[in-house]
């Protein structure tokens, strides 16, 4: 069909994967003994903290009559729902007490639980897993762990400096992330004075290979477009600074930039919270400017910057959107995207059949862009 739509011929049914790990909130902003009420793929979520500062993440819907857990009484161990009082353990999502049985009514209290979800705390933000297909057994049977740790951010010295970016789009998961992952829109979108103009668009060659449920754009030098290597040439020569950057399903990119000693480091991801909206959050680790009074604030506005130009960029992409135009994916600026929509659907497909995961690059490839 010629006037297919590639976007939309390669976007999957189910917008959002399940059986992974995602950021829910920033760790300062729950204190202990307190409750926030978020939302990851969909499924309503009270997330908290115990009164050892412990995360904990449950369904946010209590399984007598779905009143949400949020609204109820946490005391820093037990949440007690707000319509008839049951009780339940903040982790395990069992249920302790019903206030309306009398005692010769035999009901086993104990084998009734509020879905809840594995959740760790890493590097500022708390993470939960949301398996496949919905908390196993919300009402009636105890949820597992999860199946492999969460993400982590690499570091590469004892001290660094931790920080964090966080912003809403107004679109699916897949237009973050193809947004991010997209290399044309620099020059048009991040435009700075201070930064780079339009004048500044030159042919780049990137080489890309394929990695365990994603792709890597190899080690090479920095595009010099890039934000933390012109901070960084302040330090080292431009021919010893090597960057690697990673996309892995769902949602992660992670970029490594090393020059001798120092290095910069950031976990990126796009967090499906329903099917018409995300959330991008940038956490970054380093040990530059440690002695430099100004460097991680400097960092900071330019990542702020950046992230808010992408963030109004799709405010305004999502009114076009609504009227669900035909759109494309075109060589070789638009490859990694499709990438991402052939791993999302092998992915798909792997879950469906029990198979091999069948990855869509065969081998490494050079893609050739202008921006
Ligand atoms: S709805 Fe929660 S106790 Fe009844
Ligand atoms: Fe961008």
């Amino acid at each position: 069909m010629p006037n297919e739509s590639p976007l939309q011929s390669q976007t999957p049914d189910a917008l959002m994967l399940f059986g992974f790990w995602y950021r829910a909130l920033p760790a300062n902003q729950l204190r202990s003994g307190e409750l926030a009420k978020t939302m990851l793929l969909e499924q309503p979520l009270v997330v908290g903290r115990d009164r050892q500062g412990q995360a904990f993440a449950l369904r946010d819907a209590c399984p007598h009559r779905g009143m949400p857990l949020s609204c109820g009484q946490f005391d820093g161990q037990q949440i007690e729902c707000s319509y008839h009082g049951w009780r339940f353990d903040a982790h395990s999502g069992q249920c302790q007490l019903i206030p309306s049985l009398v005692s010769e009514q035999s009901l086993k209290i104990d084998r009734i639980y509020a879905g809840s979800y594995p959740c760790e705390e890493r590097d500022d933000f708390i993470w939960v897993f949301v398996p496949d297909p919905g908390p196993a057994g919300a009402g009636f049977s105890k949820s597992g762990p999860a199946p492999i740790p969460a993400p982590v951010i690499p570091k590469f010295s004892e001290h660094y400096k931790l920080a964090y970016l966080t912003a809403d789009l107004p679109c699916s998961v897949d237009h973050g992330i193809i947004g991010l992952m997209d290399p044309a829109h620099g020059p048009f979108v991040h435009q700075a004075w201070w930064w780079r103009t339009r004048k500044s668009i030159h042919e780049k060659h990137k080489n890309f290979e394929p990695i365990p449920y994603g792709f890597r754009m190899s080690a090479h030098t920095p595009s010099s477009n890039s934000a933390p290597y012109k901070l960084l040439r302040f330090y080292a020569d431009a021919d010893s600074i090597t960057t690697t950057i990673d996309f892995v399903l769902p949602n992660l990119r992670s970029e490594i930039i090393r020059a001798g000693k120092y290095w910069f480091s950031s976990l990126t991801t796009v967090t499906p919270i329903t099917r018409n909206q995300c959330r991008i959050d940038v956490v970054a680790a380093w040990n530059l400017f440690r002695w430099l009074p100004f460097g991680p604030q400097l960092l900071k506005f330019v990542f702020a910057k950046f992230v808010e130009q992408d963030r109004r960029t799709m405010e305004l992409q999502s009114e076009g959107l609504k009227h669900n135009p035909h759109l494309m994916l075109i060589d070789d600026a638009d490859r990694p995207a499709k990438w991402y929509f052939g791993l999302k659907s092998a992915m798909l497909e792997m879950k469906k059949t029990g198979g091999e995961f069948k990855h869509p690059m065969s081998g490494p490839v050079t893609l050739k862009w202008r921006s």
